[in-house]
């Protein structure tokens, strides 16, 4: 059987559709493309093909995204179930892909961050449980319940809202109650319960299924501070519970809390990076669970030329040759998701080899020094993010470099920049 592509509009090159394959070589077809690249295109725009030549791309092993999820399973046991965290493109991999695979593995519900990314889903077909995570629109739950988009209420507006709805409709409205314990930012406060509580659950028509909290450190294990809105939480539940509300999904936890704080999982735990095969913070993930990073970023040498000791390169004449020198430039930029910060500083890996990055990142092109990379030429894959041979250069190790946090790093990436799925069981999907 023939791989086929994660969207069946485009179709797969099986030879190649192997984690070990190498990328599209100049005039290769593309396997597929994300439903940005490819779905969103207007009839007469430039075909993604053309695109992924011509600049750099990005490559989605679904199979790793996949793998993640059976491991973040086993972690967390037969008794929690998985909120896939799948907002803002689902941090750069693509909204359906991962969507598909995280309802393929059972996922309980997909998270999103905005309304639009739950109306996508809803648009493609995706029919599991989508919960809003991010704020509700404003005066905007009517939207929401007709897409079948649960949300979370942080306000006594946001229940009386619901409350209308729920009369003019004439059935109740399921939603998920949030309690804020320090984060600040969604939820009624700890200190409003149990009142809080208790109004919700005078509320006509609106149905508490589930309640969450969501924290501010958990990638720092053994934080008192985590420890205290833990503690909150769990005074908040009580209390919701003496008040006649009976929330059956229960979670408060991101990636860092899902590895760190085992007391919170609850019944629910909701991770984004980890389903991506990242990790949250500086400490390691334990050693039970093996994550494979999904993402990779990559482009093609588009020039490889050799220039005297003494040659300036780049904007601002930054760097100068110490030696007779072999450049080539690469076509991704700061605007590719290839942040300026790392001129003069940064790697890619080019010939299985770190290369440094010589003078500064431009918009949309970079100059590497390939000096030491025998037999470079135009057309060669550089890897910007991801694995070459023995060499990787991590979302970890560009999000220390550059005091980022590891969403950051993959949701800087735009939608210009084609996403190609290829992986062996994209047949599943
Ligand atoms: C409310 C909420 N829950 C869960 C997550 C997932 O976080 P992470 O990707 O660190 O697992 C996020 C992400 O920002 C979030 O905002």
């Amino acid at each position: 059987m023939s791989p086929v592509s994660v969207f069946p509009e485009v179709s797969v090159a099986p030879a190649s559709d192997r984690e070990d394959a190498p990328g599209p070589a100049a005039g290769d077809a593309p396997r597929a493309l994300s439903p940005a690249a490819e779905t969103a295109r207007p009839a007469h725009s430039t075909p993604a093909a053309a695109r992924v030549l011509s600049g750099s791309w990005v490559e989605v092993d679904v199979s790793a995204i996949r793998a993640n999820i059976r491991a973040v399973k086993a972690f967390v046991g037969p008794k929690v179930a998985i909120l896939a965290v799948v907002k803002t493109d689902a941090y750069g991999h693509g909204l359906l892909a991962a969507a598909r695979t995280a309802c393929e593995e059972g996922c309980m519900a997909l998270a999103v961050g905005r309304f639009e990314e739950g109306l996508a889903l809803r648009e493609n077909g995706i029919e599991c449980p989508i919960l809003l995570i991010g704020p509700p629109p404003v005066h905007g739950f009517a939207h929401l319940i007709r897409a079948r988009i649960t949300p979370i209420i942080s306000s006594f507006e946001h229940a009386a809202e619901i409350a209308c709805e729920a009369e003019s409709r004439g059935r109740p409205v399921a939603v998920h109650v949030k309690v804020d314990t320090g984060m600040g930012r969604l939820g009624f406060s700890w200190r409003e319960f149990p009142d809080a509580a208790l109004a919700l659950a005078a509320t006509p028509g609106l149905v508490v299924e589930g309640i969450c909290s969501h924290f501010s450190c958990a990638e720092r294990p053994a934080l008192p501070f985590t420890r205290k809105q833990i503690v909150r939480f769990r005074r908040a539940l009580k209390e919701a519970r003496s008040a006649g509300l009976s929330p059956s999904i229960v979670h408060t936890t991101n990636s860092g809390g899902v590895l760190f704080y085992p007391e919170a999982h609850f019944n629910a735990v909701r991770p984004g990076l980890l389903l991506y095969g990242l990790r949250p913070g500086r400490t390691p993930i334990p050693a039970g669970l093996s994550l494979r990073p999904a993402l990779s970023l990559k482009a093609r040498l588009a020039l490889v030329k050799r220039v005297p000791k003494g040659t300036h390169l780049s904007y601002g004449a930054t760097f100068r040759t110490l030696r007779n020198s072999v450049v080539g430039v690469i076509p991704a930029g700061y605007a590719d998701g290839f942040p300026r910060r790392l001129s003069n500083r940064g790697y890619v890996l080019a010939g299985g080899r770190r290369c440094p990055i010589a003078g500064r990142i431009c918009m949309d092109q970079s100059i590497v020094d390939l000096t030491d990379v025998p037999g470079a030429r135009a057309g060669d894959e550089v890897v910007i993010l991801g694995r070459q041979g023995r060499e990787e250069i991590t979302v970890f190790e560009l999000s220390q470099d550059l005091s980022m946090t590891p969403h950051e790093v993959t949701t800087l990436i735009p939608a210009r920049v084609p996403r190609i799925y290829r992986s062996p069981d994209a047949l599943a999907l």
